[in-house]
Protein backbone atom coordinates (compact mmCIF):
# COMPACT_ATOMS: atom_id res chain seq x y z
CA UNK A 1 0.00 0.00 0.00
CA UNK A 2 1.69 3.46 -0.77
CA UNK A 3 0.29 5.97 2.11
CA UNK A 4 0.18 9.85 1.29
CA UNK A 5 0.78 11.48 4.57
CA UNK A 6 -0.03 15.16 5.75
CA UNK A 7 1.19 16.76 8.71
CA UNK A 8 -0.17 20.09 9.43
CA UNK A 9 -0.75 20.45 13.13
CA UNK A 10 1.23 23.11 13.74
CA UNK A 11 4.01 25.63 12.42
CA UNK A 12 5.38 22.61 10.14
CA UNK A 13 3.74 21.35 6.88
CA UNK A 14 5.25 17.94 5.98
CA UNK A 15 4.27 15.99 3.34
CA UNK A 16 5.74 12.05 2.60
CA UNK A 17 4.94 8.75 0.74
CA UNK A 18 5.60 5.59 2.87
CA UNK A 19 5.33 1.97 0.92
CA UNK A 20 4.00 -0.70 3.44
CA UNK A 21 6.59 -2.91 1.41
CA UNK A 22 9.40 -0.61 0.25
CA UNK A 23 9.47 2.37 3.22
CA UNK A 24 9.64 5.61 3.13
CA UNK A 25 10.07 6.65 -0.67
CA UNK A 26 10.03 10.48 -0.37
CA UNK A 27 9.48 13.38 2.65
CA UNK A 28 9.33 17.09 2.15
CA UNK A 29 8.86 19.72 4.74
CA UNK A 30 8.28 23.55 4.96
CA UNK A 31 9.14 24.81 8.32
CA UNK A 32 7.47 28.21 9.67
CA UNK A 33 9.55 28.93 11.92
CA UNK A 34 10.89 32.34 10.83
CA UNK A 35 7.76 33.52 9.46
CA UNK A 36 6.67 33.14 13.89
CA UNK A 37 10.37 34.12 15.28
CA UNK A 38 9.45 37.61 14.86
CA UNK A 39 6.43 37.74 17.30
CA UNK A 40 8.31 35.18 19.42
CA UNK A 41 5.88 32.54 19.62
CA UNK A 42 3.28 30.97 16.61
CA UNK A 43 0.72 32.71 15.64
CA UNK A 44 -2.22 30.12 14.88
CA UNK A 45 -4.07 32.65 11.78
CA UNK A 46 -0.54 32.95 10.02
CA UNK A 47 0.22 29.48 10.98
CA UNK A 48 -3.34 28.25 8.44
CA UNK A 49 -2.39 30.19 5.74
CA UNK A 50 0.85 28.82 5.22
CA UNK A 51 -0.50 25.86 5.65
CA UNK A 52 -2.95 26.46 2.67
CA UNK A 53 0.48 27.78 0.53
CA UNK A 54 2.25 24.82 0.83
CA UNK A 55 0.25 21.58 1.47
CA UNK A 56 0.02 20.53 -2.88
CA UNK A 57 3.14 22.36 -4.01
CA UNK A 58 4.83 20.03 -1.55
CA UNK A 59 2.47 17.33 -2.11
CA UNK A 60 3.44 17.41 -6.03
CA UNK A 61 7.23 17.73 -4.88
CA UNK A 62 6.94 14.06 -3.01
CA UNK A 63 5.21 12.53 -5.84
CA UNK A 64 8.19 13.83 -7.94
CA UNK A 65 10.82 13.05 -5.52
CA UNK A 66 9.26 9.30 -5.41
CA UNK A 67 8.85 9.03 -9.08
CA UNK A 68 4.64 8.54 -8.57
CA UNK A 69 1.48 10.18 -9.43
CA UNK A 70 -1.33 10.70 -7.36
CA UNK A 71 -3.11 7.67 -9.26
CA UNK A 72 -0.55 5.47 -7.62
CA UNK A 73 -1.71 6.47 -3.93
CA UNK A 74 -3.72 3.82 -1.88
CA UNK A 75 -5.09 5.96 0.87
CA UNK A 76 -4.09 9.19 2.60
CA UNK A 77 -3.30 9.56 6.54
CA UNK A 78 -3.43 12.57 7.99
CA UNK A 79 -2.84 14.68 11.66
CA UNK A 80 -6.59 14.68 13.26
CA UNK A 81 -5.22 16.11 16.27
CA UNK A 82 -4.17 17.31 19.01
CA UNK A 83 -2.86 20.64 17.50
CA UNK A 84 -4.06 24.08 16.49
CA UNK A 85 -7.62 23.90 15.19
CA UNK A 86 -7.08 25.79 12.13
CA UNK A 87 -4.04 24.73 10.93
CA UNK A 88 -5.30 21.00 11.59
CA UNK A 89 -8.66 21.56 9.30
CA UNK A 90 -6.42 22.59 6.49
CA UNK A 91 -4.53 18.87 6.47
CA UNK A 92 -7.71 17.37 7.17
CA UNK A 93 -9.41 19.15 4.40
CA UNK A 94 -7.07 18.59 1.59
CA UNK A 95 -6.57 14.89 2.48
CA UNK A 96 -10.57 14.68 2.37
CA UNK A 97 -11.01 16.46 -1.10
CA UNK A 98 -8.09 14.36 -2.51
CA UNK A 99 -9.41 11.25 -1.48
CA UNK A 100 -12.93 12.08 -2.72
CA UNK A 101 -11.74 13.23 -5.68
CA UNK A 102 -8.93 9.43 -5.87
CA UNK A 103 -11.89 7.33 -5.22
CA UNK A 104 -9.73 6.28 -2.06
CA UNK A 105 -9.39 5.93 1.86
CA UNK A 106 -8.56 8.39 4.06
CA UNK A 107 -7.31 7.17 7.91
CA UNK A 108 -6.99 10.28 10.47
CA UNK A 109 -3.32 9.57 13.03
CA UNK A 110 -2.80 11.15 16.26
CA UNK A 111 0.05 13.31 15.97
CA UNK A 112 2.13 12.16 19.41
CA UNK A 113 0.97 8.37 17.70
CA UNK A 114 3.24 9.94 15.32
CA UNK A 115 5.88 10.70 17.31
CA UNK A 116 5.96 7.60 19.05
CA UNK A 117 6.39 5.20 15.98
CA UNK A 118 8.79 7.58 14.22
CA UNK A 119 11.79 5.75 16.09
CA UNK A 120 10.09 2.38 13.95
CA UNK A 121 11.17 4.40 10.67
CA UNK A 122 14.75 3.87 11.10
CA UNK A 123 17.24 0.86 10.33
CA UNK A 124 16.99 -1.66 13.35
CA UNK A 125 13.75 -0.49 14.79
CA UNK A 126 13.05 -2.63 17.95
CA UNK A 127 10.22 -4.71 18.76
CA UNK A 128 7.38 -4.21 20.66
CA UNK A 129 7.02 -3.97 23.88
CA UNK A 130 9.27 -1.35 24.85
CA UNK A 131 9.00 1.94 26.57
CA UNK A 132 8.60 5.67 24.98
CA UNK A 133 9.95 9.07 25.96
CA UNK A 134 8.15 11.00 24.58
CA UNK A 135 9.81 15.02 24.98
CA UNK A 136 8.00 17.70 22.82
CA UNK A 137 7.31 21.29 23.56
CA UNK A 138 3.78 20.05 24.95
CA UNK A 139 4.70 16.45 25.98
CA UNK A 140 6.61 14.79 28.53
CA UNK A 141 5.63 11.34 29.03
CA UNK A 142 6.65 7.59 29.64
CA UNK A 143 4.97 4.86 27.54
CA UNK A 144 4.54 1.27 27.77
CA UNK A 145 4.28 0.47 24.03
CA UNK A 146 3.06 -3.32 23.52
CA UNK A 147 1.54 -2.56 19.69
CA UNK A 148 0.08 0.06 17.31
CA UNK A 149 -2.30 1.81 19.65
CA UNK A 150 -1.59 0.23 22.37
CA UNK A 151 -0.11 2.42 24.75
CA UNK A 152 0.31 2.50 28.87
CA UNK A 153 0.88 5.67 30.53
CA UNK A 154 3.44 5.57 33.00
CA UNK A 155 4.37 9.09 33.71
CA UNK A 156 3.44 12.15 32.99
CA UNK A 157 4.69 16.03 33.77
CA UNK A 158 2.35 17.37 36.31
CA UNK A 159 3.16 21.33 34.93
CA UNK A 160 5.15 21.74 32.06
CA UNK A 161 6.76 19.77 29.36
CA UNK A 162 10.57 19.29 29.19
CA UNK A 163 10.64 21.53 25.52
CA UNK A 164 7.97 24.09 26.83
CA UNK A 165 11.22 24.36 30.14
CA UNK A 166 13.68 24.60 27.32
CA UNK A 167 11.67 27.42 25.85
CA UNK A 168 11.35 29.47 28.64
CA UNK A 169 14.57 29.20 29.83
CA UNK A 170 15.22 30.08 26.48
CA UNK A 171 13.58 33.42 26.33
CA UNK A 172 15.01 34.43 30.22
CA UNK A 173 18.25 34.17 29.08
CA UNK A 174 17.29 36.59 25.25
CA UNK A 175 17.60 33.81 22.79
CA UNK A 176 15.46 33.17 20.13
CA UNK A 177 12.50 31.01 19.47
CA UNK A 178 12.46 27.85 19.40
CA UNK A 179 14.46 27.83 22.37
CA UNK A 180 15.48 24.19 22.65
CA UNK A 181 17.81 24.44 19.70
CA UNK A 182 19.52 27.95 21.07
CA UNK A 183 19.69 26.49 24.52
CA UNK A 184 21.60 23.74 23.72
CA UNK A 185 23.84 25.51 21.66
CA UNK A 186 25.03 27.76 24.04
CA UNK A 187 25.47 25.27 27.08
CA UNK A 188 28.48 23.71 24.99
CA UNK A 189 30.49 26.99 25.88
CA UNK A 190 29.28 26.41 29.49
CA UNK A 191 30.71 25.10 32.85
CA UNK A 192 29.55 23.59 35.95
CA UNK A 193 29.44 26.78 37.83
CA UNK A 194 25.58 26.91 38.96
CA UNK A 195 23.66 24.43 40.98
CA UNK A 196 19.77 24.07 39.49
CA UNK A 197 17.26 21.88 41.72
CA UNK A 198 16.18 18.40 39.83
CA UNK A 199 12.67 18.41 40.59
CA UNK A 200 10.84 14.92 41.51
CA UNK A 201 14.09 13.20 40.82
CA UNK A 202 13.74 11.21 43.76
CA UNK A 203 9.70 11.08 43.60
CA UNK A 204 9.69 7.01 42.90
CA UNK A 205 7.45 7.62 40.60
CA UNK A 206 7.91 8.33 36.85
CA UNK A 207 6.00 11.62 37.02
CA UNK A 208 7.82 14.80 35.94
CA UNK A 209 7.63 18.48 36.99
CA UNK A 210 9.57 21.30 35.15
CA UNK A 211 8.49 24.74 36.31
CA UNK A 212 10.18 24.98 39.60
CA UNK A 213 13.16 24.59 37.25
CA UNK A 214 12.43 26.86 35.09
CA UNK A 215 11.61 29.78 37.96
CA UNK A 216 15.15 28.77 39.60
CA UNK A 217 16.28 29.44 36.60
CA UNK A 218 14.42 33.32 36.88
CA UNK A 219 15.73 33.53 40.32
CA UNK A 220 19.51 33.09 38.95
CA UNK A 221 19.20 34.93 35.54
CA UNK A 222 18.27 37.85 38.30
CA UNK A 223 20.63 37.28 40.94
CA UNK A 224 23.75 37.33 38.03
CA UNK A 225 22.42 40.09 36.25
CA UNK A 226 24.56 43.05 36.15
CA UNK A 227 23.75 46.58 35.55
CA UNK A 228 24.13 47.60 32.01
CA UNK A 229 26.81 49.84 31.32
CA UNK A 230 24.29 52.17 28.88
CA UNK A 231 21.64 52.01 30.86
CA UNK A 232 21.81 52.14 34.03
CA UNK A 233 18.09 50.92 34.54
CA UNK A 234 18.45 47.97 32.32
CA UNK A 235 20.24 44.52 33.91
CA UNK A 236 22.24 42.36 31.41
CA UNK A 237 23.59 38.91 31.75
CA UNK A 238 27.62 38.97 30.71
CA UNK A 239 28.04 36.07 27.66
CA UNK A 240 29.79 33.53 29.86
CA UNK A 241 27.43 33.63 32.77
CA UNK A 242 24.58 32.78 30.25
CA UNK A 243 26.39 30.20 28.81
CA UNK A 244 26.81 28.46 32.56
CA UNK A 245 23.46 28.81 33.07
CA UNK A 246 22.45 26.77 30.17
CA UNK A 247 24.84 24.40 30.44
CA UNK A 248 23.25 23.78 33.91
CA UNK A 249 19.67 23.79 33.09
CA UNK A 250 20.38 21.60 30.32
CA UNK A 251 22.50 19.01 32.96
CA UNK A 252 19.58 19.26 35.32
CA UNK A 253 16.74 18.30 32.55
CA UNK A 254 18.82 15.46 31.52
CA UNK A 255 19.69 14.12 35.15
CA UNK A 256 15.67 14.09 35.35
CA UNK A 257 14.70 12.25 32.17
CA UNK A 258 17.71 9.97 32.07
CA UNK A 259 17.18 9.17 35.82
CA UNK A 260 13.47 8.96 35.07
CA UNK A 261 14.48 6.67 31.56
CA UNK A 262 16.18 3.79 33.55
CA UNK A 263 13.44 3.41 36.18
CA UNK A 264 10.97 3.18 33.95
CA UNK A 265 13.02 0.21 32.63
CA UNK A 266 14.00 -1.32 35.66
CA UNK A 267 9.93 -1.27 36.93
CA UNK A 268 9.05 -2.82 33.12
CA UNK A 269 11.97 -5.17 32.96
CA UNK A 270 11.56 -4.10 29.03
CA UNK A 271 14.95 -3.99 27.67
CA UNK A 272 14.34 -1.06 24.27
CA UNK A 273 13.90 2.17 25.00
CA UNK A 274 12.68 4.70 22.25
CA UNK A 275 12.94 8.81 22.75
CA UNK A 276 10.83 10.75 20.57
CA UNK A 277 9.68 14.60 19.95
CA UNK A 278 11.76 17.69 19.38
CA UNK A 279 13.53 17.43 23.17
CA UNK A 280 15.32 13.77 21.53
CA UNK A 281 16.85 15.73 18.98
CA UNK A 282 19.43 17.39 22.02
CA UNK A 283 22.68 15.50 21.65
CA UNK A 284 23.60 15.86 25.20
CA UNK A 285 20.06 14.12 26.40
CA UNK A 286 21.18 11.43 23.90
CA UNK A 287 24.62 10.86 25.32
CA UNK A 288 23.24 10.47 29.04
CA UNK A 289 20.80 7.52 27.47
CA UNK A 290 23.21 5.75 25.24
CA UNK A 291 25.50 5.42 28.24
CA UNK A 292 22.75 4.69 30.91
CA UNK A 293 21.01 2.17 28.47
CA UNK A 294 24.28 0.73 27.79
CA UNK A 295 25.45 0.09 31.96
CA UNK A 296 21.86 -1.83 32.14
CA UNK A 297 22.60 -3.61 28.87
CA UNK A 298 19.24 -2.30 27.12
CA UNK A 299 19.34 -0.52 23.77
CA UNK A 300 17.59 2.88 22.75
CA UNK A 301 16.45 4.06 19.46
CA UNK A 302 16.09 7.76 18.20
CA UNK A 303 14.37 9.12 15.21
CA UNK A 304 16.61 10.59 12.68
CA UNK A 305 17.57 14.67 13.81
CA UNK A 306 14.90 15.47 11.40
CA UNK A 307 12.20 13.25 12.39
CA UNK A 308 12.46 14.25 16.31
CA UNK A 309 10.47 17.68 15.17
CA UNK A 310 6.98 17.67 13.17
CA UNK A 311 7.20 15.59 9.79
CA UNK A 312 4.99 13.91 7.66
CA UNK A 313 7.20 10.88 7.36
CA UNK A 314 5.84 9.78 10.90
CA UNK A 315 2.16 10.54 10.18
CA UNK A 316 2.53 8.56 6.69
CA UNK A 317 4.28 5.26 8.53
CA UNK A 318 1.34 5.72 11.43
CA UNK A 319 -1.28 5.78 9.05
CA UNK A 320 0.29 3.31 7.13
CA UNK A 321 0.71 0.70 9.85
CA UNK A 322 -3.13 1.71 10.55
CA UNK A 323 -4.81 0.85 7.29
CA UNK A 324 -2.30 -2.46 7.57
CA UNK A 325 -3.40 -3.85 10.93
CA UNK A 326 -7.18 -2.59 9.84
CA UNK A 327 -6.97 -4.55 6.49
CA UNK A 328 -5.54 -8.11 7.93
CA UNK A 329 -8.49 -7.89 10.24
CA UNK A 330 -10.49 -7.47 7.48
CA UNK A 331 -12.94 -4.90 9.55
CA UNK A 332 -14.43 -1.29 9.20
CA UNK A 333 -13.20 0.74 11.51
CA UNK A 334 -13.81 3.92 12.67
CA UNK A 335 -10.98 6.05 11.98
CA UNK A 336 -10.94 5.22 8.10
CA UNK A 337 -13.24 6.93 6.12
CA UNK A 338 -14.00 6.79 2.58
CA UNK A 339 -15.22 10.41 1.88
CA UNK A 340 -18.44 10.47 -0.94
CA UNK A 341 -20.69 13.14 -1.48
CA UNK A 342 -23.24 11.10 1.17
CA UNK A 343 -20.45 11.21 3.83
CA UNK A 344 -18.79 14.29 3.88
CA UNK A 345 -17.94 15.24 6.96
CA UNK A 346 -15.57 15.48 8.93
CA UNK A 347 -13.43 17.37 12.50
CA UNK A 348 -10.48 17.84 13.72
CA UNK A 349 -9.62 17.26 17.56
CA UNK A 350 -7.83 20.52 19.35
CA UNK A 351 -7.08 18.11 22.70
CA UNK A 352 -7.21 14.52 22.05
CA UNK A 353 -5.92 12.26 24.61
CA UNK A 354 -3.51 9.52 23.83
CA UNK A 355 -4.80 7.15 26.03
CA UNK A 356 -8.23 7.92 23.99
CA UNK A 357 -6.73 6.27 21.49
CA UNK A 358 -7.69 2.40 20.58
CA UNK A 359 -5.84 -0.47 18.66
CA UNK A 360 -6.61 -0.72 14.94
O1 LIG B 1 7.96 17.68 18.80
P1 LIG B 1 8.08 19.12 18.52
O2 LIG B 1 8.62 19.56 17.19
O3 LIG B 1 6.72 19.86 18.62
C1 LIG B 1 5.70 19.51 19.47
O4 LIG B 1 4.87 18.66 19.05
O5 LIG B 1 5.71 20.06 20.61
O6 LIG B 1 8.97 19.71 19.71
C2 LIG B 1 9.33 21.06 19.78
C3 LIG B 1 10.08 21.28 21.09
C4 LIG B 1 10.35 22.74 21.36
O7 LIG B 1 10.03 23.02 22.71
C5 LIG B 1 11.85 22.88 21.10
O8 LIG B 1 12.44 23.91 21.85
C6 LIG B 1 12.36 21.52 21.52
O9 LIG B 1 11.36 20.62 21.04
N1 LIG B 1 13.67 21.19 20.91
C7 LIG B 1 14.80 20.97 21.62
C8 LIG B 1 15.83 20.72 20.68
N2 LIG B 1 15.29 20.78 19.43
C9 LIG B 1 13.97 21.05 19.59
N3 LIG B 1 15.01 20.97 22.94
C10 LIG B 1 16.27 20.73 23.37
N4 LIG B 1 17.31 20.50 22.54
C11 LIG B 1 17.14 20.47 21.20
N5 LIG B 1 18.20 20.24 20.39
ZN1 LIG C 1 5.06 17.35 17.46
Amino acid sequence: MLILGFESSCDETGIALYDTEQGLLAHALHSQVTMHAEYGGVVPELASRDHIRRALPLTENVLQLANKTLQDIDGIAYTQGPGLSGALLVGISIAQSLAFALNIPTVAVHHLEGHLLAPLLEANPPKFPFVALLVSGGHTQLMRVTGIGDYELLGDTLDDAAGEAFDKTAKLLGLGYPGGPAVAQLARSGAPRFKLPRPLINSGDLNFSFSGLKTAVLTLVNNNAQNNKQNNSEKQLDPQTKADIAYEFQEAVTDILTLKCMTALRDTGLESLIVSGGVGANSRLRERLNAATEKRMCTVHYPRLEFCTDNGAMIAFAGAMRFKEIRSKEMQAKEICHPTPENYSFSVKARWDLAELQKP
